[in-house]
Parts: C-alpha cells; structure tokens; sequence
C-alpha cells in the first residue's frame, strides 16, 4: 500500500487547500510566485469544486481544473486532488430531495452552505461515485498529483427515511433478530418492545428522554454509514491510481467518527486543527490532537488544515501573535507530523469564510501572516531531510474509544459537568504538564509495549476490553484508571454491582455504593490533595496496597485513591498540580521518566527520531539546561549546555 512518504518524498509537505476557482486565472500565475517563494509544495485542489465540475446533472468541465493541475505541475507543486462530494451542487437537493438529510426534528438541512448530503441517499451515493470515477479516471496519470483526499470532514447525521431503512438493515446485521434487538436495547423499559421491524427508527425527538441503546446503535451506524461513503470512493480512485495514498481528513477528538476504525481504511490519517491562540491550553489541545493522531496512523501523519491567523467560527475570532503560527506547526512535527498544511492558501474574498485568515492573507504579500508563511516554509524545509520518516516514541498510553464516549455521553446521566473529551483533556494535560509524551490507544488494542497505561474514563468497555486490560496488568504492565470506569458493557446496559466485577477485584474495591458527583467550582477533600467534579462512596476489600481517604463530610475516610500491586483506581478528579504530580510518581515508579528534567512550566520537549524539539509557548523568552554540545537545525548554529528560546521560540537539536 503507498503511504504519507510516497508523497512527502522526503520533505515535508507544505501548503493548503486552494480554492482557484474563487480566483480569476491572472491570479493563479500571482499564486505560483508566491507559493515558491514560500516554500509552499503542495496544494490541495478541488474540495467543494462539485459545482463548477459538474454544472449540470452528468455534464462535465474539466478545463478548468486541466489548466491548474498543469500550472501546479510545471511549478513542481505536488496536488492532493479531493473528491467533490462534500458539497452537492443546487441542482442535486432540487431535483433529488431525497439527497437532502433531515434532523431529528425532521427539518431538512437545504443547500446554500455545505455537507447537505445524506450518507444514505442512494441517489447522492449514484452521483458521488459518477463524479469521482471520471475525476480519477481523467487525473490518475497527471504528474503533479501526490495524493488523493475523499470528501471533506465526513460529519453528517440523518434522521431521514432513507437513513430510517438503512438504520434497520444495520440493526439487522447487528442484532440479527427483532428479540435480539428488544434485549440489546433493553425495550422493556417504558414500554418500548419492537413487534416488527418497521417500527424501528432513528431516534427521533421524542416527548422525553430517548432509549440510550437506540442512541449508541444509531451513533455506531453513522459513522459506519459515513465510512461506507468514503470507501466507496477510496476505492474507485485507488482502482484508477494504485501507486497513490488516500485520505480524508479528521475533525480533532470529533464525536461523529470511530476514528480509530477509519484509521485502519486509510493509507495517511490526517487531520484539522484549529486551537484559540487565546486559550492558556491550546497548545496542550493541540499536542492532545497529535498524540492523537499519530497513534491512529501508527506513524507519520498529515496536519491537513490549520488557520495561519484568526479563524471566523468563534464568537470571537483572535489572530495568532507573532511567532505562533510557526511554533504550533513545528509541535505538529515535533509530534509526528510529516505534513504542515492549511485552510486555506489564499483568503476569500466572497463567501462565509472571507473572514477566515488564509496564507495569504487580504493584506497580501507584505502582510504578516505571509511573511511568517515564508519564514515556516524555509525553517520547515530546513529540518525535513532529518524529520521525514521518523517516528515521535512515547511510553505511555492513554485510552480512547468513541464507543465509551457515545454511550457515556448522553442525557439522564449522574452529572453533566463530567463528560468524556473533558476528563481526555484534564488527563492528557496532566501528562503534557508533567512532560510526559503519550500515545493513545484503544482498549482492545496491544498494550504490552508501555509500561504504563492512563484510563481517564471509559464509562463502556466490552469483555475483550476489560479482557485486555486485566492482561495487561497481570502481565506487569502499571495501569491507572479514573473514576466512571467499566460501568457499563457495549449495549450499555450496567454490570451487576455497578462496575465490573473483576476490574473492582483488581483494584481492590469490595463495594461501589453511590456516586457523589460535585457542582461546578465545589472540591472535595481528600489527604493530601483536593478532588473536582466527582467523588465516589466505596469500600475496599481489604486487599490493596494503600489507599488515600476522603476528609471530612460524608465520605470520610472512605477511600479517594487504591493502589493494588500495579493497579490505581483514582474515584476523584485531583485538581490539575495534584493530577500532575500523581502521575509523575506512578510514572516515575513505572519506569517512565519526563523527557528533559528540570524543564521550565512553559518549555514543550519532544523526542521524534534522534532529534530533540524544545518549543516556547510562553511570551518570555527562557533557557533550558541541556547539556553537551548540540546542533539547532533552524539555526545551523551549535549550543553548548545551555538553549535560549526566545517568546514563542523554538529550537530543534541534534546531538
Ligand atoms: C474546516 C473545513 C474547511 C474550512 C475550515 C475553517 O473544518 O474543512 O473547509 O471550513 O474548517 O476553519
């Protein structure tokens, strides 16, 4: 199978979406020039082209896109050629309704914006494949194309009929039976027993709190539907093009997709990433995504979007300051990424986004934000011939899976101040603070590799899971698990004794007797540090190694924290420094040391390949001990014991 090297060909790949068809063709030749002299060595063409492709139903102008492939190619600029199929044009939903998706509600989603397909609308399925067939079928063979990008952040749900008939097969496939069905989604509660299978639906708006089951199923046949979509395609241009990788891009931590199942369909897992330069911890939430993502594409991945500036969807839309654009793109690659990309090359001067910065931004070649494009792309040239390939190793695994969070996440549940992205992020940023590198990781996954394994929370967790995960502990292996774990199995209904017995028995918890969740702002005591969010009324069996009590209040004394052998369960959220220095010892006891000692709080060190980042994400510039002579590729220059990093400066060494 190729992969993200059969494009990157040693160096990194640099650019973005280009929307030339926004553009009269003089500033397509405009484009060349500063795209080379930017460094820029790739564009991605053609995302929401479906319209100016195929103007009328079946007609095709490809001229156009002949023209700039052309243009691309004799500039040496590598082309990711996107499937269309993310934005049907008007004539579609007009003469096809049917491709339109319709809410739980039942109002359609119309055209005039973007992604108004029904992933099960056989007739949007019909044209999908049409477009993409003679898209590939026509640039398979052209010399400037790299890489083949389906669709565009696969996101849409349907509560439609035809998604209705759909949703049925896949039960069928699922359950097998109507009985099977009833007892997985455990019907009998309030009267909801199935007689025949046209009874069956989506869960639309109903007049109180929706069967959680029929929520989870309908969770998984989305994202199922959606892959579907994009397989589909993935195969028609793999047929016309097998020496070249596919991919689609991910929406970071986005609830829609098992991102760990469409990692295994992709040849280059990429991703968009678009943390607020104004949030105190967008440079975690971005090292969060990476992680992330790396660990889906066991290796080298793509950064498919970012915003050189300000973006246009917050309430507020802030501009990177100086230096960040250039600081969180060289996290990517300190990160694992072989790819620095952007939405989007040029910024729009029409449509909903022409707020949105781009590379080149309305100020044009003299503005800022071009300027340090052209400073990224000669720094990301610089230091690609010792990155490309490499990997970023990390001894710790995180646990993930989106089924946990479908099913954790619903209404009717103990607190809504706890959700599943949110205790991610606390225990990632724990990690992260700690200077401690991750990977993530599935719960059925191989975990023999890391010494130690964090489970922030995984409300769902199938046999094999909790098989998995007994395994790794009994085998050696340090496994810490947060609160609201192993409560329920995978048709979400709650194990006897309200978690599963056999990870209670490893931790040495006799009986859960009640959750005791917290309001917003409020702590619980516990010795030695205060919890958040969540506190637990527990008894141990008597069989752990040490337990940290509870002070004070109802639950005094009761244990906070157990350790048995190897095994940590923590039935709190300890406040952020308590987190950090927890796991810092049980890392340190597991043999899992920071990667630099003695890093100031704002200094990121990563490790990728022989190669050692150290990123600044503070405004004071600052130095960080290192000793030995080390050569910085940014700067060709030799440091001696001792980098200095300027305001969001970054260095990359040698030894
Ligand atoms: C992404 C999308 C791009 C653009 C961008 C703006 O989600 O793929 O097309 O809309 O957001 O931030």
């Amino acid at each position: 199978m190729p992969g993200l090297s059969d494009a990157t060909r040693g160096r990194i790949l640099y650019g973005g979406d280009h929307n030339p068809e926004q553009w009269p063709e003089e500033t397509w030749h405009e484009d060349v020039r500063l795209m080379r002299q930017a460094g820029v060595n790739t564009v991605t063409l053609g995302v929401f082209s479906w319209a100016k492709l195929e103007p009328r139903p079946g007609e095709r102008d490809f001229g156009w896109l002949d023209r700039i492939m052309d243009l691309m190619g004799e500039a040496g600029i590598g082309v990711v050629l996107a499937t269309p199929t993310a934005s049907p044009p008007p004539w579609m939903g007009h003469l096809h309704p049917d491709t339109l998706p319709r809410d739980e509600e039942g109002r359609t989603e119309w055209w005039g914006g973007r992604q108004h397909f029904s992933h099960s609308s056989a007739t949007y399925r019909r044209y999908a494949a049409a477009i993409t067939e003679d898209l590939a079928a026509r640039y398979a063979g052209h010399p400037a194309l790299t890489m083949w990008h389906i669709n565009n952040e696969y996101c849409t749900y349907d509560w439609g009929d035809e998604a209705a008939a759909r949703f049925r097969d896949w039960l069928r496939d699922r359950h097998g039976t109507l009985d099977a069905l009833n007892t997985a989604w455990g019907t009998a509660f309030w009267s909801q027993g199935y007689g025949d299978w046209a009874e069956v639906m989506p869960p639309r708006h109903p007049h109180y709190l929706k069967n959680p089951t029929q929520v989870l199923d309908f969770k998984r046949f989305t994202s199922d539907m959606l892959l579907e979509c994009y397989a589909a395609e993935r195969d028609i241009v793999r047929r016309h093009s097998p020496h070249l990788p596919v991919t689609t891009n991910f929406m970071p931590l986005w609830a829609g997709q098992d991102a760990w199942r469409w990692a295994e369909e992709e040849d280059v897992v990429s991703v968009d990433l678009y943390p607020d330069p104004r949030d105190p911890f967008g440079a975690q939430e971005g090292a969060l995504v990476q992680d992330m993502t790396r660990s889906q594409a066991r290796g080298p991945w793509m950064l498919m979007e970012q915003a050189a500036g300000a973006v246009n969807w917050r309430g507020v839309n802030h501009p990177k300051p100086h230096g960040l654009n250039r600081l969180w793109s060289l996290q990517a690659v300190a990160r694992g990424a072989d790819a620095v990309c952007y939405f989007q090359w040029r910024q729009s001067r029409q449509g909903a986004e022409k707020f949105h910065s781009g590379m080149v931004s309305h100020a044009g070649e003299q503005g800022r934000t071009y300027q340090e494009v052209t400073r990224l792309g000669a720094d990301l040239a610089r230091i690609a011939p010792h990155v490309t390939g490499t990997h970023s190793t990390a001894r710790i695994a995180v646990l993930h899976d989106w089924h946990s969070w479908w099913a954790g996440d619903q209404e009717a549940r103990p607190s809504h101040e706890v959700d599943h992205p949110g205790m991610l992020r606390a225990w990632h940023r724990a990690l992260w603070q700690a200077h401690l590198t991750t990977d993530f990781a599935h719960p059925e996954h191989d975990l023999s590799a890391y010494p130690l394994v964090v489970v922030p929370q995984l409300y769902l967790l199938t046999d094999t899971a909790v098989d998995n995960l007994l395994a790794y502990a009994h085998g050696g292996g340090t496994l810490v698990c947060g609160f609201l774990t192993g409560i329920a199995d995978e048709d979400d209904r709650v194990r006897p004794g309200g978690m599963d017995a056999r990870l209670r028995d490893l931790f040495g918890i006799r009986t859960l007797h009640e959750w005791w969740p917290l309001d917003a702002g409020e702590t619980v005591t516990c010795e030695g540090f205060r919890g958040t969010l969540w506190s637990e009324e527990l008894d141990a069996d008597g069989t752990a190694d040490a337990t940290t009590p509870y002070k004070g209040g109802e639950l005094d004394g009761l244990p906070a924290v157990l350790r048995k052998g190897r095994a940590w369960y923590v039935s709190t959220l300890p406040e952020p420094e308590a987190l950090r220095d927890l796991l810092t010892r049980i890392a340190t006891g597991a043999g899992v040391r920071p990667v630099l000692d003695g890093l100031p709080d704002q200094v990121e060190a990563v490790r990728r390949g022989d190669l050692l980042f150290l990123l600044n994400h503070g405004r004071e510039p600052v130095a960080v001990d290192l000793p030995g002579t080390h050569r910085d590729l940014l700067t060709g220059t030799d440091v001696t014991d001792r980098v200095t990093l300027g305001r969001h400066g970054a260095a990359v060494l040698r030894p």
